[in-house]
């Protein structure tokens, strides 16, 4: 059934499925405070009483206004404050005229609700089908100042979520300046909570990250143009007192790939405030007479069972509310890329040999990574000459890509269109697409400048060159690239059409979602994979547009252990693509067993990436192997229910356990990882699998007898047993970096 909006008393805004409710109301001064996010609830008249606060707290109190002395905005929730107005905490929207700041009194002035939320490709945002969605618009306006706010709240029928954004729009008769327009949060009435995110670098993204809230403001952010490998806009407040499997947990994302803020900050009576949005440093939009702007969407999630229970309500809602429908539930194709099995050293004929050795193992997509245009032997050149190296592929890019295509293969081609090489034709015809001021001293990075997506001519030439590749070769997967961060950000279009530069982080990503928005368009049936440098764009506003992401660079079992374990925190397991690839490993120099490297790339979308030309036939069989599992295992990677049973963080910081459920309950995958070797092993280690079926009996992978699932739930299934001196015979991980993969069959 749809959500529905009860208004009671006309001042309390009641939205709700069947799981969670949100409630805003009217506060005094008519500005819009808020009530309550959180599980189901029936609201009435009287709930507003438990929420009330009219008297100050402390002699130093500003109050709003003459008129009532009784009044502050410093300790109410609110759903979009603003600064300087009795409230000294961070506001979510400023504005500017000339040098004046606006202090903004936006009041009540009605409300609408619909019931449709299609998906739109020109910019990324939530969707659902009519009759599955209720969206709530409370109309507030600022007469004195000439604008209107719309707040937009989205709820769906199947997910403990709300979507939050927000249109500006000037009805008054000068100009203004917008200086901070975030997507808004969620105001609690406590700070008893820590701040998970998911930080780190390149090579080791989305690592989890756990501190207490405390008195002040605790906050990231991204400033580099891309939502970053540094940072990652999913971030949870965590009930102090929570587990992962446990307590009270709130998630906060942006459907956004560019600068971002998202900070909590906590007041002097420990009241929470929680904002995400647009970075406010470095923006500054001006707002013409008649004009809207409109913030990117924030979804804020909820569950009470942990941050692993608030990862399936991510999951979910990202599958059914952000992710293209056409790839939902399709099996990825198994790729094989080009990149770590030869680098910029290759020709047709090397390439040729590994895609046929893809082809006899199973693969189903040859994908051609870096190397194959202009004149690129190394990063050095090229970037924006999107035509074949002649010398590489003397019957051109389109007859190469018959050759693949004529080994029964898919074709796939890496692009970098956001990019462009000092040494490059397209730079010697329009040296003013580089982001940067004219004539000035410029930073660079993996030998490449950033070309300006905020001019549409430049995103129109992208695209044109891309579509004539693609129309040449019928690729049927693209992989989009993007490898430097924005440094000396300026873009000469808007200069010379009079736009201010604060409009330039926020246009440039606007012009990556235009070219995104045409090749789909053009092309729905591509897939595009979002890549950054590895995983430096890892977000929901690029998983609206293309279904995987490269998760990183850093493709070492170990070392995605860690990075797919905070990625699973806020992202759908379908979402991460992840490659087997060769040892010792090229990143960290570390070797594992190739079944480890399979047991954890198997929990995402798989591919290799790895001269098979040059393996063994005992590797071959085995990948072979491996990939036919995997193509009976993705419908539970698609589509199941992805669980933490154990990290890196609990016990003896040795060992991994998750699971998929297959969605209709039927089977289970549980992997299994030890880092290193135990010298006196666990004597008993089992691991409670909380969500089985305790009415239903299970067989297990390479195990006789068939397990109860009362057994799985109280006691725990046996992990495999470790290596040590007597038990040898009967060791199923023996030696450093071992995986087990059980594969439970429900049977009845
Ligand atoms: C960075 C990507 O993450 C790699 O997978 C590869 O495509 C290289 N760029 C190619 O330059």
């Amino acid at each position: 059934m749809r959500p529905l909006l009860n208004v009671i008393d006309n001042r309390i805004f009641h939205l709700h499925n069947d799981s969670v409710s949100y409630i805003l109301y009217l506060l005094p001064n008519n500005q819009l405070g808020h009530l309550y996010y959180g599980p189901r609830v029936t609201a009435t008249a009287q709930t507003l009483e438990a929420y009330t606060k009219l008297e100050s707290k402390s002699g130093g109190t500003v109050h709003f206004s003459a008129e009532n002395t009784m009044f502050t905005l410093a300790d109410q929730l609110q759903e979009y404050p603003v600064y300087g107005t009795s409230d000294f905490r961070q506001g979510a929207i400023a504005a500017t005229r000339g040098d004046a700041p606006l202090y903004l009194n936006f009041t009540y002035q009605g409300f609408a609700e619909s019931h449709e939320k299609p998906r739109n490709l020109a910019l990324p945002a939530s969707f659902g089908q009519a009759g599955q969605v209720t969206v709530l618009t409370v109309d507030l306006a600022d007469a004195a100042h000439g604008l209107t706010l719309q707040q937009h709240y989205a709820m769906f029928d199947d997910s403990a979520a709300v979507v939050r954004w927000q249109t500006v729009t000037n009805v008054g008769d000068a100009a203004l300046t917008l200086t901070r327009a975030l997507s808004g949060g969620l105001d609690l009435p406590t700070a008893d909570y820590r701040f998970v995110q998911l930080s780190g670098n390149w090579a080791r993204e989305r690592h989890v990250k756990s501190r207490p809230l405390a008195q002040g403001t605790t906050a990231i952010e991204s400033q580099r143009g891309a939502s970053s490998h540094q940072q990652n806009p999913y971030v949870a407040l965590q009930a102090a007192d929570g587990t992962l499997q446990s307590g009270e947990a709130f998630g906060f994302n942006l459907i956004y790939s560019g600068n971002f803020q998202a900070s909590a900050e906590v007041n002097e009576w420990n009241q929470t405030r929680f904002m995400i949005g647009l970075h406010p440093d470095q923006f500054a939009w001006r707002l013409d007479p008649t004009t809207s702007f409109t913030t990117p969407e924030a979804v804020v999630t909820y569950s009470n069972a942990g941050l692993a229970g608030l990862s399936r309500t991510n999951a979910d809602f990202v599958r059914n509310h952000v992710i293209a429908p056409i790839w939902r539930d399709r099996p990825r194709p198994v790729v094989l890329n080009s990149w770590e099995a030869a680098y910029f050293d290759f020709d047709t004929e090397k390439l040729l040999k590994l895609a046929a050795a893809g082809k006899k193992v199973g693969i189903d997509c040859f994908v051609l990574d870096d190397g194959w245009f202009g004149h690129r032997d190394d990063d050095r050149s090229s970037l924006g000459d999107w035509q074949v190296y002649a010398k590489k592929f003397p019957h051109g890019i389109d007859g190469f890509a018959q050759s693949i295509h004529d080994l029964g293969l898919q074709f796939g081609l890496w692009f970098e269109p956001e990019m462009i090489s000092p040494r490059s034709n397209l730079i010697a015809v329009h040296p003013d697409w580089v982001v940067a001021p004219p004539h000035e001293r410029r930073a660079i990075g993996r030998n490449q400048y950033v070309l300006d997506f905020a001019n549409p001519a430049v995103v129109d030439n992208l695209f044109a060159q891309m579509s004539k590749v693609i129309d040449a070769t019928h690729l049927e997967y693209i992989k989009w690239d993007m490898n430097r961060n924005i440094t000396e950000a300026y873009s000469q279009y808007l200069a010379a059409i009079g736009r201010p530069q604060g409009e330039f982080f926020h246009r440039y990503i606007q012009g990556v979602y235009r070219l995104y928005a045409k090749l789909l368009t053009a092309y729905p049936d591509v897939l595009i994979e979002g890549c950054a440098g590895g995983g430096g764009r890892f977000d929901l506003g690029i998983l609206f547009y293309s279904p995987q992401i490269w998760v990183s660079d850093d493709s070492d079992a170990v070392e995605r252990l860690k990075i797919q374990t905070g990625t699973a925190l806020g992202y759908p397991l379908s979402a991460m693509s992840n490659h087997v690839t060769a040892v010792p490993n090229g990143q960290v120099n570390r070797t594992t067993p190739l079944e480890t490297r399979f047991n954890v790339a198997l929990f995402g979308t798989l591919g290799y990436e790895l001269d098979l030309t040059q393996e063994p036939q005992s590797v071959l069989d085995a990948i072979a192997a491996q990939i036919r599992l995997y193509k009976k295992l993705q419908p539970l990677v698609l589509t199941g229910d992805f669980h933490f049973l154990r990290t890196l963080e609990d016990g003896e910081h040795n060992t991994v356990a998750w699971a998929i459920e297959a969605a209709d309950h039927s089977r289970i995958a549980f992997g299994f990882y030890r880092l290193l070797a135990n010298p006196d092993g666990n004597a008993v280690d089992r691991l409670r699998l909380p969500f089985v079926d305790s009415q239903a009996s299970y067989s297990i992978s390479g195990r006789a007898v068939p397990v109860s699932g009362a057994v799985l739930k109280h006691l725990g299934l046996r992990l495999p047993y470790e290596f040590n001196g007597p038990n040898q015979a009967v060791a199923e991980l023996a030696g450093d970096f071992q995986s087990k993969l059980l594969i439970l069959t429900k049977e009845g």
